[in-house]
């Protein structure tokens, strides 16, 4: 994978279950599990695939565990196209003949529709006009996409799951976190509790908002006034 398990990952638990259950449900024999989070930029997909991808490669038994985890960032169609020669590479695929790009892709469907045990996390999929072709569709693995799109259903997505703000608990539990006041005073929990329910309020995919809160406090002034206040109160 390429991006680093984030030790300060908060909450979730319940989107965390629903992936879970909806690529391990029973679905048509043979024929891959394909999910999706959707949501607003930066309110928290790739992170929540991430965390998804290293609990169930890492944090289980073996029984549930996924034996080999492919992760590709999809910001244009070549990004995808050598994400798939990369997979191939790494399976060892590539023989000399296989140079051709459909040929890749061929190859890489064939060893996922062989395999059991995988997760293809397809992620930032904004543009999910390009993707089709790309699926599996046969095999024993799981496909979880992230994307800013609701209507997925061209890649066989009828219901994406849907990622909003964190809840009020997890906002503050990941303000306090952050800031390093776990174990904080009344005072420090109230002004979390504030400043959390005044970017709720204000329906801001507030997470990337928040990582500049520590320690250039002072941004937040200008802001609102009401977050000030909850930070000088801390
Ligand atoms: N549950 C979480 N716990 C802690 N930090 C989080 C959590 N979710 C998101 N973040 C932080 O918020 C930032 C934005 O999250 P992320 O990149 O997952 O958003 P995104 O929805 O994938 O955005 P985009 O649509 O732009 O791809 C991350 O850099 C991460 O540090
Ligand atoms: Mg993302």
């Amino acid at each position: 994978m390429p991006l680093d398990r984030n030790p300060c990952f908060t909450g979730r638990a319940s989107i965390l279950e629903q992936i879970r259950q909806a690529l391990t449900a029973r679905g048509t024999a043979g024929l891959t599990q394909v999910q999706a989070i959707a949501g607003l930029g930066g309110v928290g997909k790739t992170q929540t695939a991430l965390e998804y991808a290293y609990r169930y490669y890492w944090d289980v038994n073996r029984d549930e565990a996924y034996q080999a985890v492919f992760w590709i960032r999809l910001d244009t169609e070549q990004a995808l196209q050598s994400g798939f020669q990369e997979i191939a590479e790494m399976l060892m695929l590539c023989e000399a003949a296989v140079k051709e790009a459909d040929q890749i892709v061929r190859v890489v469907k064939t060893w996922l529709a062989e395999h059991t045990g995988w997760l293809l996390v397809l992620d930032n999929a904004d543009d999910p006009s390009f993707i089709r072709n790309y699926l599996p569709k046969r095999g024993q693995g799981h496909v979880l996409i992230t994307s800013r799109v609701q209507d997925l259903q061209r890649l066989g997505v009828i219901q994406p799951l849907s990622l909003d703000a964190l809840n009020p608990e997890e906002a503050v539990a990941f303000l306090l976190q952050r800031t390093g006041r776990e174990a904080a005073s009344q005072a420090a929990q109230r002004a979390a509790e504030a400043l959390s329910a005044e970017l709720g309020h204000c329906r801001w995919p507030w997470n990337r908002l928040v990582l500049t809160w520590s320690p250039q406090v002072l941004a937040f002034k200008t802001i609102s006034p009401a977050i000030g206040i909850a930070v000088w109160t801390c």
